[in-house]
């Protein structure tokens, strides 16, 4: 694998698509085994959730649903700390198990929002599902419950994770060059 470079900065290969899908396997099995009979809803976190909410419901192996939601929280290379719901969800998710499903846990704000606004719908659980989470960077008290890769604090893209919108479509993850050791 090459490096790529977006906005003028140089990113290096990270985790390969290999790794990442079977992770993605593991924990398809590990929520199936979880859910299973009680069909949960698997709410993908637009937009960088959704390359591992799709690979990860293709594995989930028992009844389950998906939704989508968005909020927008991140600009560049830096949080900028605002939270706020863009789009909505339409689904009843009372009495049902929701799993949440976000392409990276990194403050938590994002995610802790989320599951404050989905409790007021009484949903029978709500679990957190990250394909990444930088562990030191975390703000708040929440805790995925799956995680596909915990990872120092520095910034990558790929396999939705994007730099100003680009570089979604990659599908390995790479790190930001200057920071890659
Ligand atoms: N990359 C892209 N988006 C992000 C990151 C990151 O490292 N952390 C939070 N949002
Ligand atoms: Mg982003």
């Amino acid at each position: 694998m090459k490096e790529v470079t977006y906005n003028g900065l140089t990113f290096c290969p990270y985790i390969t698509r290999d790794q990442i899908q079977q992770r993605i396997h593991q924990i398809g099995k590990q929520i199936t085994e979880e859910f299973r009979g009680r069909r949960p809803l698997i709410l993908c976190v637009l937009n960088g959730a959704f390359p591992f909410a799709s690979e990860l419901f293709l594995n989930i192996d028992t009844d389950a649903e998906i939704a989508f939601i968005r909020f927008k929280s991140y600009e560049g290379t830096a949080s900028t700390g605002v939270v706020k719901e863009v789009m909505g969800l339409t689904d009843d998710i009372t009495d049902r198990p929701v799993v949440i499903v976000e392409d990276i846990v990194d403050t938590g704000k994002t995610i802790k929002h989320l599951v404050e606004h989905l409790k007021q719908y009484n949903p029978a659980e709500v679990k957190i599902a990250t394909l990444l989470f930088k562990p030191e960077s975390l703000k708040t008290d929440v805790q995925p419950d799956y995680i596909g890769f915990s990872i120092p604090p520095k910034f990558i893209i790929g396999y939705g994770l994007d730099l100003d919108g680009l570089a979604r479509n990659l599908q390995d993850i790479y790190v930001l060059k200057e920071q890659a050791d």
